[in-house]
């Protein structure tokens, strides 16, 4: 939600600001904005729309500048239009403010500033902090300590970057709740939301931490808390190249990543899979590996995609583990007071390892004591470095904001920790080398079902003009009937619902006439004759069926309209390969409906607000 670039070196910053927010727009693409110091002057330049219409407008102004501060916004207080877009000045446009997050308190800052004179020009919460930094630097603190006293009146979420034409050698920094960090460079050095801007530049990176200020030069930095006291940063190396971070000939992310899922989901497993002794290596659960396989209970949290890998988590939990197993939206489980009790252990997953509801969810958890364990996409994030322990899924940067290949891979992270607790309960040897035998075949099972790409795109075809979906599965499957859904109305804005498939009857078979398609995942398992059942409830209506089927079977051709075949593999195993026809064809319904997949409306990629 919401990108920040920042530079300060010899080099002129603009391309560098474009070519970071570009790589940033994943984040929020609604309006974007520099903000540039240069001989004594301060230049902004905000543009409605995405990073391409601010490059357009830029191209004609020759701005040369060696320190400057870029923002791609997702709206959250004020439309997406030129004056809500970032920086935001001071009334005379000395201090420029660029923020991610929300400023809670807002109203009544801009009342109590009001009260002083101070005249707003934008709806934004953000244009208070540029005038609040301006009311303490006119007492005569320094722009570092006035970044600092401002903040410590304002109560919300924030990653801010602050430049002063007064103080032309320095960018402020701070963090609270959003996530931002710093590159270090030769004499230049970098602030991002993320390390994607920063890839190509520098391999050194700083990570603030909530409550931190930092005082940026080009050739060195200093962090102190909001409170004041100095503190010692640690720098960590990035080893991210470029080429992971770009279509790679590919027309959109969504399908480089879709089309990347052999790959993805291998790396998710490389050196984890112990075949002589049927179990799963994670360095990471190394520590907590004794109380995590004594844990009472599991619960698993996360939003959106990762929810849905959560449910699937709670299907393997349950049937290796017996442990009982709650998933929970982490909107909910933060602010219902949740009973936790020490024996229990607690996911957090989250491709982005920065979205807001999971993180205050992991904070509430980490205050209650318990133990939390991450499982993250995004190496470095809030969420990967505050819990107890976790396991990196490793599926690579995912830019398009439909999540696709951290999907799947986040199921097999959760298929690893579930053979890995598995092994230390009662999972026999036999059981566990099979299970590890399984797991390799994955991801050419996978490459087998991406040559199903063009029958896919045939079907889309025939569904594009649709208005509404059905998506239907049992068990292990449900979670993928859920999923699919949630891809089709993310990026092609058809309505679509995902419910277990017996619940149909319940109510949603209300809805099906010739008109409306459903899509069945139906493979060989132990559901499969009562789904079958539940196929011809719905033909029996003229519903149109599609369905996602076992290469094995060959009964279920003969009942619905369209069957897309999926090699077979083990339950536990199974949403990994059925959810890939269910990403194509979204994308494909989405592209013929000529819609931009990768920047979906509304979305952005990292939501870090509530
Ligand atoms: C859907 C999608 C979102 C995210 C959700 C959680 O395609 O991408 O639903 O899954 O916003 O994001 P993370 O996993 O970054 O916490």
């Amino acid at each position: 939600m919401c990108g920040i670039v920042g530079y300060i070196g010899s080099k002129n910053c603009v391309p560098i600001l474009v070519e970071g927010l570009k790589r940033l727009e994943y984040r929020g693409y609604d309006s974007a904005g520099l903000g540039i110091l240069s001989n004594g002057k301060s230049t902004i330049v905000k543009k409605k729309g995405k990073v391409s219409e601010l490059e357009k407008i830029i191209d004609g102004k020759n701005l040369i500048a060696s320190i400057g501060i870029g923002h791609t916004r997702w709206a959250t207080h004020g439309l997406p239009n030129e004056i809500n877009a970032h920086p935001h000045p001071n009334s005379d446009e000395s201090i420029l403010v660029i923020h991610n997050g929300i400023i809670e308190n807002y109203r009544n800052l801009k009342t109590l500033l009001q009260k002083q004179g101070y005249e707003f020009k934008s709806e934004t919460d953000t244009e208070v902090l540029a005038h609040l930094i301006d009311s303490f630097y006119k007492m005569g603190n320094t722009l570092f300590k006035s970044v600092r006293l401002a903040l410590a009146e304002v109560e919300g979420t924030y990653g801010i970057a602050v430049l002063s034409k007064n103080e032309p050698d320095k960018i402020i920094i701070a963090k609270h709740g959003s996530p931002l960090v710093l590159g270090l460079g030769d004499k230049e050095n970098f602030i991002a939301s993320d390390i994607n801007a920063l890839i190509g530049h520098t391999t050194r990176v700083v990570y603030l931490e909530d409550g931190e200020v930092a005082e940026v030069y080009n050739d060195r930095f200093y962090t102190k808390t909001i409170q004041d006291e100095e503190i010692k940063k640690e720098v960590f190396e990035i080893t991210m190249k470029l080429d992971a971070i770009d279509k790679n000939g590919f027309d959109t992310f969504m399908l480089k990543e879709i089309m990347e899922q052999p790959e993805s989901v291998l790396n998710s497993m490389r050196g984890r899979l112990l075949f002589d002794e049927g179990t799963a290596k994670l360095g990471g659960l190394e520590e907590v590996i004794e109380k995590l396989s004594k844990a009472k209970r599991f619960i698993i949290t996360a939003c959106g995609t990762s929810w849905h890998s959560a449910l699937v988590g709670e299907y393997m939990f349950e049937q290796f583990l017996r442990v009982p197993t709650e998933v929970e939206y982490a909107s909910e489980f933060r602010y219902r007071n949740p009973i936790i009790n020490s024996d229990d252990a607690i996911f957090f997953i989250s491709q982005s390892g920065e979205t807001a509801d999971t993180l205050a969810a992991m904070k509430e958890a980490k205050r209650k004591g318990v133990l939390c364990l991450g499982i993250c996409n995004a190496v470095g994030s809030t969420i990967a470095r505050e819990s107890d322990a976790g396991v990196y899924i490793h599926a690579g940067p995912e830019i398009g904001v439909a999540s696709t290949k951290a999907f799947t891979s986040q199921l097999v992270v959760l298929a690893l920790i579930t053979l890995l607790i598995a092994r230390k309960k009662d999972l026999s040897l036999i059981d566990g080398q099979n299970i590890v035998k399984e797991f390799l075949t994955i991801p050419e099972k996978v490459k087998k079902i991406l040559l199903l790409n063009d029958q896919i795109e045939k079907i889309a075809d025939e569904f594009k003009h649709v208005d509404n979906f059905l998506y239907l599965g049992r068990g292990y499957n449900f979670p993928v009937a859920l999923e699919g859904a949630l891809k089709l109305k993310e990026i092609s804005y058809i309505h679509a619902e995902g419910y277990p498939a017996a619940e149909m009857k319940h109510g949603p078979i209300a809805l099906v006439d010739e008109n409306m398609p459903v899509i069945f995942i139906a493979p060989k398992d132990s559901t499969y004759d009562k789904i079958m059942s539940n196929i011809e409830e719905i033909k029996a209506r003229k519903g149109k069926i599609i369905a996602i089927a076992s290469e094995s079977d060959d009964r279920i051709d003969k009942i619905v309209d369209y069957t897309i075949k999926v090699p077979d593999t083990i339950r536990m195993l199974m949403p990994i390969l059925t959810v890939i026809p269910l990403q194509l064809l979204a994308y494909h319904i989405a592209i013929k409906k000529g819609l931009n997949v990768d920047q979906p409306r509304n979305l952005a990629k990292s939501v870090t607000v509530e």
